[in-house]
């Protein structure tokens, strides 16, 4: 590996600049994604290990610090039994979701290599190409069970708090079989050559801290506890976490994201000096001309204030209308305003 200065910041040893990737790094604003989703669905690109690995590798000549794999959190349900598939503009669309302990009961724990091989073999192919780091990932069984019981996207979480707070049972059951699940599948990620780990748990600050605690930590820490076991750096992700920094240090992580909302220096205190933070540019910075987009990057760095064991990123997804020119600026830039 030519380039280790993520995996060094993850571990909070001394950098010579602070590495820098970007959540969906791979996505709709780079022409050349645009090309091949042209050619071939989401799910097909997700499916096909050859173009699932030069997907990954598109991004990497902005700059980047690391590769995040090209996949997606919501492929676990398919081998679990809840097909799904992104309709266009409405995002992911699950068939049948779950509204019971009976749909609970049907939904399979299944071994990786049966399931997902087509994942693992992606990353055994970058494992060959790739010069920097290579981040595998899994959805984090709150924001899992959200998709799988609303059957897409909400604004309320009602279908998802509902079943949490009427049928705790049923609640615990599914949460216990998808945090199995992410749990192997990690596990399978590190065997094949993944060099680091992102849970990304998005929608669990819709939870307040008493509720994470009942609902959600004793499943996030049955898949944290063990995958720190294996040796390579976890990245322990939400949004709109203020409130949950303690809770989801306790649940587990070596880095902890942050996002636009949290301060870096408030956010870190919270986290505590043990851990790593990643974050936290609101991605729709990269949308205003350059100089402004520069200006928060800058931003971010000071609050960081070049202490080991931070990890530049957005604090979500990177957007399809952003300039891609707007991108390579500012990683450069972080590359040279960070230079120790
Ligand atoms: O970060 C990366 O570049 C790696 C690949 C990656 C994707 N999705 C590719 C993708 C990762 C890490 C994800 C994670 C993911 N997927 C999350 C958690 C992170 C987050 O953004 O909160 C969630 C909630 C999903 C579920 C999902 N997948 C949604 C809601 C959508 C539709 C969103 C949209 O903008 O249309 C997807 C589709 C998806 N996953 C795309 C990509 C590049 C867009 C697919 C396309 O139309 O080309």
């Amino acid at each position: 590996m030519k380039n280790d200065r993520f995996l060094r910041a993850c571990r909070r040893e001394p950098v010579d600049a602070t590495p820098v990737w970007m959540m969906r790094q791979a996505g709709r604003y780079m022409p050349e994604y645009r090309a091949l989703r042209s050619k071939h669905s989401m799910l097909e690109a997700c499916r096909t290990p050859a173009l699932a690995a030069e997907v990954t590798m598109q991004p990497l000549r902005l700059g980047m610090d690391a590769a995040i794999l090209f996949s997606d959190i919501l492929l676990p349900l398919e081998p679990m039994g809840a097909a799904f598939d992104f309709a266009k503009g409405e995002g992911p669309v699950i068939f049948s979701p779950i509204a019971d302990q009976t749909g609970v009961d049907r939904l399979r724990v299944f071994e990786p290599e049966d399931g997902l091989g087509y994942v693992l073999e992606t990353i055994r192919i970058l494992k060959k190409e790739l010069e920097v780091p290579l981040i595998g990932f899994a959805g984090a069984p709150f924001t899992l069970a959200s998709y799988l019981i609303e059957g897409g996207k909400t604004a309320t979480f009602a279908k998802t708090k509902r079943l949490m707070y009427e049928h705790p049972e049923a609640w615990h059951s599914v949460m216990g079989k998808l945090s199995e699940v992410v749990r192997r599948l990690l596990r399978k990620q590190i065997e094949a050559g993944a060099d680091a780990i992102q849970l990304f748990d998005s929608w669990v600050g819709q939870l307040s801290a008493d509720d994470y605690r009942l609902y959600v930590q004793p499943h996030v820490a049955h898949i944290l506890q063990d995958i720190e076991t294996c040796g390579v750096p976890v990245i322990h992700f939400g949004t709109g976490t203020y409130h949950l920094l303690e809770a989801q240090r306790e649940a587990g992580g070596t880095v902890i994201g942050l996002d636009w909302r949290t301060p870096i220096g408030a956010g870190w205190a919270k986290v505590g000096a043990d851990r790593a933070v990643q974050g936290n540019l609101d991605p729709t910075v990269l949308l205003a001309p350059r100089p402004i987009a520069l200006q928060h990057a800058e931003h971010v760095l000071a609050q960081a204030a070049s202490r080991p064991g931070h990890i530049f990123n957005l604090g979500h997804g990177i957007l399809p209308e952003t300039p891609v020119v707007t991108v390579e600026a500012v990683v450069d830039f972080v590359h040279c305003a960070s230079a120790r």
